[in-house]
């Protein structure tokens, strides 16, 4: 066991996102229809031990990076449990979470004592009569709370992640900067894709990096570009003058597909090789028929060599091609 495992385009197995629940308090318009969904049954969710058990093999093949996601991932009962079982695993190097901050403040405290490192909350506007049009709850009072308790707690790294739609908050660029650099937060600009459970989507609506980046050069004056050593990671940094960093993630006008370490672990066990993937790889079953350590490593591994997924470049690449099938959107959140 151990050491990298790497698909058909030498990209290698590093980051794990684990969706803990589908649901979520809020029904942002690009992700969610407002009317009920059906939800997962409790009993089709992996339990904490499944997790935990399937998160020490995808170790085994190479995996350092962890991200719980959700829906939101505050709704699942003791979330603080299991980042305290993940965070005592020496193979990750970096454990995270990804929520919309609604229930932040009460749980930021326990998360950081079960040992987890970061977080990135969702925030697409700071105008509280946005925010309730666009997520469609009137949250905002309490996410803004949420991101202030994180620096309270002792958390750092700590980012923002923004949605850019025109004609909705593509106005409210440089008052998002301003927020995340009183916080610290580092914002991160993120393309609208043609994913999740809404289907808004349109070129049109879609602000692209480079609209992104004139707009803030105008504002600001200049804006450098921010080497990372990390070459896999989905944001494209920058710097303003007064060394303010912020990212782009440009997934629909410039994907990174190239560089994709990634994979995500539905809260019911299916595993998907990208995030445009439609068909997934059913982990609960094997877990649920006692199969071996070896046997799911197995299952996992001649998946991810097999793999050849490029969900965003070919989506970028059929835009110039006349359709000849239009194919439901994904109702997958990129949580
Ligand atoms: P760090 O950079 O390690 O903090 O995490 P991250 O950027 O990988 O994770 P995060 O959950 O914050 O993802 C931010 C955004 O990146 C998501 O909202 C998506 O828009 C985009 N994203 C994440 N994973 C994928 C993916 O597999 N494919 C594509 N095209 N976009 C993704
Ligand atoms: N396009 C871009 N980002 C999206 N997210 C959800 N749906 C979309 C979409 N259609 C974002 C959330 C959150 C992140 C994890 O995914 O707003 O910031
Ligand atoms: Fe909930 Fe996130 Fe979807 Fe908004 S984008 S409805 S916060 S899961």
């Amino acid at each position: 066991t151990g050491g990298p495992t790497f698909d058909q385009y030498r990209r290698r197995l590093r980051t794990l996102r684990i969706s803990v629940t589908d649901r979520c308090n809020l029904r942002c318009q690009y992700c969610m229809p407002e009317e009920e969904y059906t939800w997962l049954a409790r009993e089709d969710l992996l339990s904490f031990e499944e997790i935990s058990r399937l998160t020490d093999v995808f170790i085994s093949l190479g995996v350092e990076k962890v991200r719980l996601t959700g829906g939101e991932p505050l709704l699942r009962r003791d979330v603080s449990e299991l980042v305290r079982q993940l965070a005592s695993k020496q193979g990750i190097r970096d454990l995270a979470m990804t929520t919309n901050g609604v229930r932040l403040a009460e749980h930021a405290e326990s998360l950081r004592e079960a040992g987890l490192h970061r977080v990135t909350v969702s925030l697409d506007t700071l105008r509280p009569e946005r925010f309730r049009a666009l997520a469609r709850r009137d949250s905002l009072s309490a996410v803004l709370e949420g991101i202030r308790s994180l620096a309270r707690v002792g958390f750092t790294g700590t980012k923002i992640d923004t949605v850019v739609i025109r004609g909705v908050n593509d106005d409210e660029l440089t008052d998002l900067i301003e927020f995340g650099r009183q916080v610290p937060a580092e914002v991160r600009f993120i393309e609208y894709m043609d994913v999740g459970g809404a289907t808004g989507w349109s070129w049109e609506k879609t602000v692209s990096r480079d609209e992104i980046l004139a707009t803030l050069t105008r504002y600001y004056g200049s804006v450098e570009p921010v080497m990372d050593d990390d070459e896999s990671a989905t944001a494209d940094r920058f710097a303003l003058p007064d060394g303010t960093t912020f990212g782009i993630i440009s997934s629909t006008t410039q994907p990174f597909c190239g560089s994709c370490d990634r994979a995500r672990l539905t809260a019911d066990g299916m595993w998907y090789l990208c995030l445009y993937a439609l068909i997934g790889i059913d982990l609960r079953t094997p877990l649920r028929q006692d199969a071996t350590d070896d046997e799911l490593r197995d299952v996992i591994a001649s998946a991810w060599r097999a793999r050849r997924d490029r969900g965003a470049e070919a989506r970028l690449a059929a835009r110039n091609r006349r359709p000849l099938l239009s194919v439901a959107h994904l109702r997958r959140d990129p949580h």
